[in-house]
């Protein structure tokens, strides 16, 4: 049989491209031959004589929570670690996450006694980069070790309440079968490290790598078999980062943590409301504000728009931080409904301090730096825009906006456009002035004339 790397497809040939995820040359030949297989016995766990219980009589605060000392990091897990949770920490190379885990590392070392496996980097090296950072490391114990059966023994014979394996695609059962990377070994990897964390009842922080479309590699399996899934994303130049928890078994999902990545090490930003905001003392044209959430939290950024008549037939758009897509149907909504004559003009987006925008809330801030930039009309610096554009240039609710008018208020802002119905649900007694506009139509005659 051969394997896909990146999703798992079984095929019984070699195939150059996945049919199923598009990936090229990611076929590698797993050897096990299915019908001969034997089930596995359970690995090296034996499972205690367990009964059917009735569920009313269960108790069910058993689990007590250890807070990991990073405060963001225990919001995200839901108030702390749980003893025996599996928790699933994936990422792009490069954007922190063995820093990251050190930081936790080095804050539950000093009451738990705590193992940190690295297969990717050498003792020395961790040793290295523990210097630059800024965190107490007294207790923790570092083991450059890839045999997931050898870590087992450590643990147990160590007595250590927390591993962290850095990374799930380079350590290897030798149990399963395959290479190490590949789908039945993370499979098998994934399975032993659960049933170490809850046979011994400890807490397990596994690394893993994401693909290029920012999955994490391996089979979906992974993400199903561990209890939390967090994701640590920032882009390449910017050095903000932001920690999400997409799957929680012992807590909500939602809440994000934003971290500043310095030289000696992430420094969490609390007020993280306005720090993509940009400060300025002028009014410019094409630069504006919307008010986006992220997981649970507003936010405050800046959309920047460039119109400039194109000097080649065929006119550039580009984005930077908005989805390429939504903008396309953006700038056709202005062409249609506004009879903008944007044909021949390039258009560049861009959204400031490098953070990537999925709100359809930020469509009409796009919008406005647009026709700011074209017309050359500057924006006021105390006005916010609030809006998803639908395709008849329509304004659509918004949710959560009692929220995100609460942090544009806050910010002081004196002014904010948002749609007309979003009017009901609205809260009283509002310190900044609300201006609704319905259509695309109507703002325009409100705003720029
Ligand atoms: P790392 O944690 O090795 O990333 P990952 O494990 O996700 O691949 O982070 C490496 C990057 O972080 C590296 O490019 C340098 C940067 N960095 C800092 O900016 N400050 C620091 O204190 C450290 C340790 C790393
Ligand atoms: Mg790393």
């Amino acid at each position: 049989m051969y394997n896909c790397n990146e999703c798992g497809y079984k095929s019984v040939k070699w195939i150059g491209k996945c049919p199923l995820c598009g990936a090229w040359e990611s076929f590698v030949e797993d050897d096990i031959v299915v019908q001969n297989r034997k089930p596995r016995k359970g690995m090296l766990f034996k499972k205690d004589n367990v009964e059917p219980q009735l569920i009313k009589e269960i108790k069910s605060n058993t689990f007590d929570r250890i807070p990991c000392g990073i405060e963001g990091v225990d919001r995200v897990l839901g108030g702390g670690l749980v003893e025996g949770e599996i928790i699933l920490v994936g990422g792009e190379p490069g954007v922190g996450k063995s820093t990251l885990l050190l930081e936790v590392a080095a804050q539950i070392s000093k009451k738990y006694k705590t193992l940190y496996v690295s297969a990717e980097e050498s003792p020395q090296q961790i040793a290295l980069r523990v210097k630059r950072l800024n965190a107490d490391f007294e207790n923790l114990y570092v083991i450059g070790e890839d045999d997931l059966l050898a870590v087992y023994e450590h643990v147990r014979k160590g007595n250590y309440k927390f591993v962290i394996i850095d990374s799930v695609q380079v350590v290897y059962c030798p149990e399963c079968d395959g290479a190490k990377g590949s789908v039945s070994q993370i499979r098998g990897c994934a399975d032993f490290l659960t049933h170490m964390a809850k046979t011994e009842g400890i807490g397990v922080f596994v690394v893993g790598h994401v693909t290029k479309d920012g999955i994490i590699a391996g089979p979906k399996l992974l993400e199903h078999i561990v209890d939390c899934v967090l994701y640590f994303e920032g882009e390449k130049m910017s050095h903000y980062r932001i920690l999400r928890a997409t799957k929680n078994r012992f807590g909500p999902t939602g809440d994000i943590v934003l971290f500043d990545m310095l030289s000696d090490g992430l420094k969490e930003i609390s007020k993280t409301s306005d720090i993509f905001l940009p400060h300025k003392e002028k009014s410019v044209s094409g630069s504006s504000v919307a008010c986006i959430i992220e997981g649970i939290r507003p936010m405050l950024v800046e959309v920047q728009a460039l119109v400039s008549r194109a000097s080649f037939a065929n006119v550039r758009r580009r984005t930077i931080g908005f989805d390429n897509n939504r903008f396309s149907l953006l700038t056709a909504i202005i062409e249609k409904r506004l009879k903008l004559p944007l044909v021949g003009e390039d258009i560049f987006l861009n959204v400031a301090g490098g953070l990537r925008i999925n709100d359809p809330a930020a469509d009409l801030s796009a919008v406005v730096a647009v026709l700011s930039s074209f017309k050359e009309q500057d924006i006021p610096l105390d006005t916010a825009f609030i809006a998803e554009v639908g395709l008849a240039g329509e304004f659509r609710t918004v949710s959560h906006m009692n929220m995100r008018l609460k942090t544009v208020e806050q910010s002081n802002f004196s002014k904010c456009y948002i749609p007309k119905a979003n009017k009901k649900g609205l809260n009283k007694g509002l310190a900044c002035e609300i201006i609704y506009c319905d259509t695309l139509d109507d703002f325009y005659n409100k705003f720029f004339i």
